[in-house]
C-alpha cells in the first residue's frame, strides 16, 4: 500500500509528515502560550528518538517524501541536528525542513545545514523589536533576525517568514512585511489566526482575512501568482514584481483547502494526527512501547489514513473540541 494513491478519485496525495518533537518552547506568544497555565507534557511521555526514527521509517516505506520537523521550539531538544541527520539518512525521505521561532537559529544555523536542512519556516510576527516582545513575551526580536540572516548567510533556501496577522497587535505592518520581498529572497506568508488552543484567546474579530490582506498589499502594484508543486503546503504563493522573494496566504479560516491536504502530524506525545482541525488521533506510543511489530504498527497507522477526514469541520454547527495545545502538535 501506497498513501500517496489511498482514496480512489480524491487529489489527496499524503506524501508530507509533520512531525512535533518537543512541546517545550522559549517563547510564550500571547495567541499560543502566553505566560500562564502551561501544562508541560512529562519528558517519559514523549517519543523518544529512535521511536520517531520508527514511525518515520514506516510512514517512508508508505509514500511519505517530506519530513518537517516542529515544536514547541524543535531546537531546544537536545540532539536534534543528528537526529535530522538520521532522518535524511532514511531511504524515501527526500527533504527534511523545519519550523522554528529563530531565537536558537543562529547558533544552530551550520549544524543544521551540514545535518541537510536546506528549508527552514521561522515564525516572525513583527519587524519592531517592542512589538515583537509584546507578542512573544520575550526581547529576542535581534537575536530571530540575526539568526535568520545567518541562515541567509549559509544558503537555506527557501527561508519562509511566518507572519499571524492579528487585528490590532501586528496588522499595521502587513505592507512592511510584503516590501520585504523586495530586498530579500525570503517568502513572507500571511497566516489567517487559527482557533487553536486556548478558546479564550481566540475571537473572530481579531482574525484579517486573506482578501483584506491582499488588499492592503495591492498599494505596492499587483500580485503574480507562482504555481504549486506537489508536496506544497496549504499556501498560495505570489510575486511582486522585480521582488526578490514571494508573498504567500494560509487561508485556513476563510478558504479550505482540505481538497488537496497532502499531510499528517506526529504529536510530540506520539498520537498520529490526520487532520490538524479534528480531534482525531491514534495513539502509535503504547502499541510501541508494549512491544508491537512494524506490521503491527503500519496496520495501525494505515487504517489512521484510510480514515482522515475528507474536510474539516470549522464552519459546521457542531465544531469540534479545538482545545487542543498547538505547541504539542506543531503547527
Ligand atoms: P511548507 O509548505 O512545507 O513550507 O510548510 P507549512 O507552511 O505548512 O508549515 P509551517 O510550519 O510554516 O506552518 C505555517 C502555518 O500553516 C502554521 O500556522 C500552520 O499551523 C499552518 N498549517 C500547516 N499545515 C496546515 C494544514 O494542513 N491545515 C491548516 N489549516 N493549517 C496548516
Ligand atoms: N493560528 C495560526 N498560526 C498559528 N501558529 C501558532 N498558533 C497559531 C494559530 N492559532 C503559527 C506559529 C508558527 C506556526 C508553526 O504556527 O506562529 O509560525
Ligand atoms: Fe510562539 Fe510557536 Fe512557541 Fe507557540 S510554540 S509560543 S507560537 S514560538
Amino acid at each position: 500500500m501506497n498513501w500517496s494513491s489511498l482514496y480512489d478519485g480524491d487529489p489527496r496525495r499524503i506524501n508530507y509528515l509533520r512531525v512535533s518533537v518537543t512541546d517545550r518552547c522559549n517563547l510564550r506568544c500571547r495567541y499560543c502560550m502566553g505566560e500562564e497555565g502551561i501544562r508541560l507534557i512529562p519528558h517519559g511521555e514523549v517519543l523518544t528518538y529512535e521511536e520517531l526514527l520508527r514511525v518515520i521509517r514506516l510512514a517512508s516505506e508508505r509514500g511519505i517524501r517530506k519530513v518537517r520537523i516542529t515544536g514547541g521550539e524543535p531546537l531546544v531538544r537536545k540532539g536534534l541536528c543528528e537526529f535530522i541527520r538520521t532522518v535524511n539518512g532514511l531511504p524515501g525521505i527526500r527533504e527534511t525542513a523545519l519550523t522554528t521561532n529563530g531565537v536558537l537559529l543562529g547558533e544552530f544555523a551550520e549544524e543544521l545545514f551540514s545535518s541537510g536542512v536546506r528549508h527552514i519556516n521561522v515564525s516572525m510576527d513583527s519587524l519592531k523589536p517592542e512589538c515583537f516582545e509584546s507578542i512573544t513575551g520575550r526581547p529576542h526580536f535581534e537575536k530571530v533576525w540575526n539568526g535568520i540572516r545567518e541562515a541567509e548567510r549559509l544558503g537555506f533556501d527557501p527561508i519562509k517568514l511566518n507572519m499571524v496577522v492579528i487585528r490590532g497587535w501586528n496588522d499595521d505592518e502587513v505592507v512592511e512585511f510584503a516590501r520585504l520581498t523586495y530586498s530579500k529572497p525570503y517568502h513572507v506568508r500571511f497566516i489567517e489566526f487559527m482557533p487553536l488552543g486556548d478558546p479564550a484567546k481566540w475571537k473572530e474579530e481579531l482574525v484579517v482575512g486573506t482578501d483584506d490582506i491582499r488588499g492592503r498589499i495591492q498599494e505596492l502594484g499587483p500580485l503574480e501568482p507562482i504555481h504549486r508543486s506537489v508536496t506544497s503546503g496549504p499556501a498560495s504563493t505570489f510575486r511582486l514584481k522585480g521582488a526578490r522573494g514571494r508573498i504567500g496566504f494560509i487561508s485556513a479560516v476563510s478558504h479550505q483547502f482540505c481538497s488537496t491536504c497532502n499531510r499528517l502530524r506526529l504529536t510530540a506525545e506520539g498520537r498520529l494526527r490526520t487532520c490538524l482541525f479534528s480531534d482525531m488521533e491514534t495513539d502509535l506510543k503504547s502499541p510501541m512501547r508494549n512491544g508491537i511489530s512494524d506490521e503491527g504498527l503500519l496496520g495501525i497507522m494505515d487504517q489512521a489514513v484510510r480514515d482522515k477526514p475528507r474536510g474539516h469541520l470549522l464552519e459546521a454547527d457542531r465544531r469540534p473540541d479545538l482545545n487542543r495545545r498547538m505547541w504539542g502538535i506543531g503547527g
